[in-house]
């Protein structure tokens, strides 16, 4: 990787992906664009930053030409519970815009980095320990949106030799940018509640289970795999990478240990408790650890010890709020 374009830069995700590969590949070596400015003004003013739609293929490609781009991370989607309430909205953003990206890297032979997710699975999938290839047969729009991606990109790889590479991330847990509107927000809304409120009211039950992961891991994920011996990838798209499986219940348990009196109650909602039911409980990730050396670093426990720690002091510098 020596020039990098990150498709969907101000997400969650992409803040931060965006931040570690500038810190490693120099500021000017890595374009952001993403279709808002209202966010993140370190990112937008620390380099080459560019307001595209992830559909534009014009605008992108003539960015990839000016700026002599070899990597692509494509981060731009529209995440589950958004898509569910849009489903043409989430299949003309997440399959267009992949598209997009896809004859890009084709065109401009760039190796390409897309994220798959949990929810490219089912509930005929295996729910325990779900292996990398597997049955999958998911029910939310972003899950079809999310299988389409991964047989594409596979194709894209077979048919036209584009260096496509990508993981099924689960729930990803962070304290930088807001997540963005998936079934996996309350395992991040919690902790912020906690230091604020010493309450949390959880959107899911209490006994649902769900792969989860902390972002220091999910970057070096992407990192990590893009920087792999291709001679030791046997799969691609995508790789099944775990970290933790937990429940409300058991993350509420984890915080009291720092916050004795926090209490949480439920108010379920329905359609992202479909889809979180949907969804497998704990993810097998032997194939990443093989053929790229996967490990992660965090559990539920260092994890949370992090998150209390970094808003709590973010929280005493801002006089209270923690946002
Ligand atoms: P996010 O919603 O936080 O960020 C997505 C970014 O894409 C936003 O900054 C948004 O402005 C931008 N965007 C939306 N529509 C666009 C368009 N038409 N053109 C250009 N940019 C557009 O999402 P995220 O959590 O950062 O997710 C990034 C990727 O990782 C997605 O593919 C998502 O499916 C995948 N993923 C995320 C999680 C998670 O828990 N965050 C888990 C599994 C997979
Ligand atoms: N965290 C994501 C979501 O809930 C999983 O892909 O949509």
């Amino acid at each position: 990787m020596k020039n990098i374009l990150i498709i969907g830069s101000l997400g969650q995700l992409g803040s931060e992906i965006a931040t570690r590969l500038r810190q490693l590949y120099g500021d000017s070596h890595v374009v952001l664009t993403d279709i808002r400015n209202d966010v993140n003004t370190d990112l937008i003013q620390g380099g080459p930053f560019h307001v595209v739609d992830c559909r534009d293929g014009e605008r992108l490609s003539e960015l990839v030409s000016r700026y002599k781009i070899d990597t692509i991370y494509h981060l731009a989607a529209i995440l589950s519970a958004t898509a569910e309430k849009n489903p043409l909205k989430a299949w003309d953003v997440n399959m267009n815009g992949l598209m997009t990206a896809l004859e890009i890297a084709r065109e401009h032979h760039c190796a390409l980095f897309t994220p798959s997710s949990i929810g490219a699975f089912g509930p005929t999938t295996p729910k325990k320990f779900t292996p990398q290839d597997t049955v999958q047969r998911p029910t939310s729009i972003y899950g079809v949106t999310k299988v389409a991606g991964e047989l594409l990109c596979d194709y894209y790889h077979h048919k036209y030799d584009v260096d496509t590479r990508g993981v099924r991330y689960p729930g990803i847990i962070s304290n930088m940018t807001p997540p963005g509107g998936g079934t996996t927000d309350y395992a991040v809304e919690i902790y912020y509640a906690a230091l604020e409120s010493h309450h949390y009211e959880c959107f899911l039950q209490g006994d649902t289970y769900l792969d989860m992961m902390y972002m220091p891991d999910a970057v070096n994920a992407a990192i990590q795999i893009m920087e792999a011996d291709p001679r030791m990838l046997r799969h691609r798209n995508a790789f099944n990478v775990a970290a933790m499986s937990f429940s409300p219940e058991e993350q509420a348990a984890y915080i009291r240990t720092h916050i004795p009196d926090f209490t949480i109650s439920y108010r379920i909602d329905p359609v992202k408790q479909a889809i979180a039911d949907s969804w497998p409980d704990s993810l097998e990730d032997y194939a990443a650890r093989v053929e790229w050396g996967w490990k992660p670093s965090y559990d539920l426990a260092s994890m949370t010890a992090d998150m209390l720690k970094t808003i709590g002091q973010r929280m005493q510098k801002q006089g209270g709020t923690t946002r």
